[in-house]
């Protein structure tokens, strides 16, 4: 069967999908509730491209090729559709994607992921981190107002990390030896989307007061899936800055829990997609409907969940500890 794509005539078999089609065509279009091989039913709206003939925009991934259609996928309208299906998963997506220090140090270190190693006593990495961005005996901190101690989430519950004592403390341990691998300094790019959680509620203070017990007091603002979220790279492309629908959930954050040793599941930053829902027997469900709807897994079924369905999630909801 012939299709058109972008003007382009292209011979397709009808049993493939038009995304199948078009991307196997080299068209670039973007897609969430979809994965290869796996069972999905649309949802996320991500994939629209628009039927030249009748002018309907409809989703790529659940529509087959008809002999002679003609597919864009790339126009404006067509890029317009995408950016406001991504803006509305976003608006019911109340979590980080970088910790606000590391955005707010001048010096580019990843203060997210120093934090997180030293809290896991892991000092040889927390060091390295450091070393990568700082040099150990010049500290540039010193001369420093310490933005990232005033963004600093943990402020806002009740007194902000220590961050500059933590680097001075790390600094100092001269026996750890530390590596400086350029590839820490640089993980954090500005041009890529960062969802930003907003402020905490009295309550969800309270909890995190309670809740958290690391011993640098952080919070572990940044979202596990930072370098590999589908969410994150569509919103980047779109060239997405700040949702035209906010940020917010109904989910409290950092409600995450641990299904196996490695696989956390934290619902803040489910998008409701479906694929771990279809792909896991006797797992995954929906309770609720509308904008209310969860994804849950009951306690009983934590044992029918294998890790690998980590890799179909396109969020941080699902994402193995490293
Ligand atoms: S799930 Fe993706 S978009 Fe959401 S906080 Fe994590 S990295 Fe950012
Ligand atoms: S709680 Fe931790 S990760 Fe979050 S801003 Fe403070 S120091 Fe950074
Ligand atoms: S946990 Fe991940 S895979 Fe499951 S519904 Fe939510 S976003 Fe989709
Ligand atoms: S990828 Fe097509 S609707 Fe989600």
């Amino acid at each position: 069967m012939n299709i058109y794509i972008d003007g382009k005539q292209t011979k397709v078999a009808p049993d493939e999908t038009v995304l199948e089609a078009c991307r196997k065509a080299g068209a670039d279009i973007p897609s969430m509730c979809f994965a290869p091989g796996a069972e999905h039913k649309p949802s996320c709206m991500v994939c629209m491209v628009r039927n030249e003939d009748n002018g309907q925009m409809m989703p790529s991934c659940s529509t087959y090729p008809s002999e002679g259609m003609k597919i864009d996928t790339c126009s404006e309208e067509v890029q317009q559709t995408r950016k406001l299906a991504v803006e509305l998963l976003l608006s019911d997506h109340r979590a980080d994607c970088e910790a606000p220090c590391t955005i707010a140090c001048p010096s580019g270190l990843d203060i997210g992921e120093m934090l997180c190693q030293y809290d896991k006593g892991n000092l040889k990495m927390a060091r390295s981190i450091l070393a990568s961005a700082f040099s150990l005996t010049e500290l540039p901190c010193d001369g420093c107002k310490g933005p990232c101690e005033k963004v600093c989430r943990r402020g806002t519950v009740d007194a902000h990390v220590q961050i500059k004592a933590i680097v001075k403390e790390l600094a100092a341990m001269e026996d750890i030896p530390a590596e400086a691998k350029p590839e820490l300094a640089s993980r954090f790019s500005k041009e890529a989307f960062s969802s930003r959680l907003g402020m905490f509620s009295a309550a969800e203070k309270a909890r995190l007061k309670e809740s958290v017990t690391t011993k640098s007091t952080c919070l572990h603002c940044a979202c596990l899936a930072k370098d590999g979220c589908t969410l994150r790279d569509v919103a980047t492309a779109l060239k997405i800055k700040t949702p035209r629908f906010g940020v917010s959930s109904l989910q409290p954050f950092k409600a995450a829990r641990n299904i196996t040793e490695s696989l956390v599941y934290e619902p803040s930053k489910c998008i409701r997609c479906g694929l771990c829902v279809y792909n896991t027997k006797d797992g995954f469900t929906f309770r609720g409907r509308g904008f209310g709807m969860q994804v849950i897994l009951p306690e009983e079924s934590y044992s029918n969940v294998t890790e690998d369905i980590a890799s179909l999630c396109p969020t941080g909801a699902l994402s193995l500890e490293h």
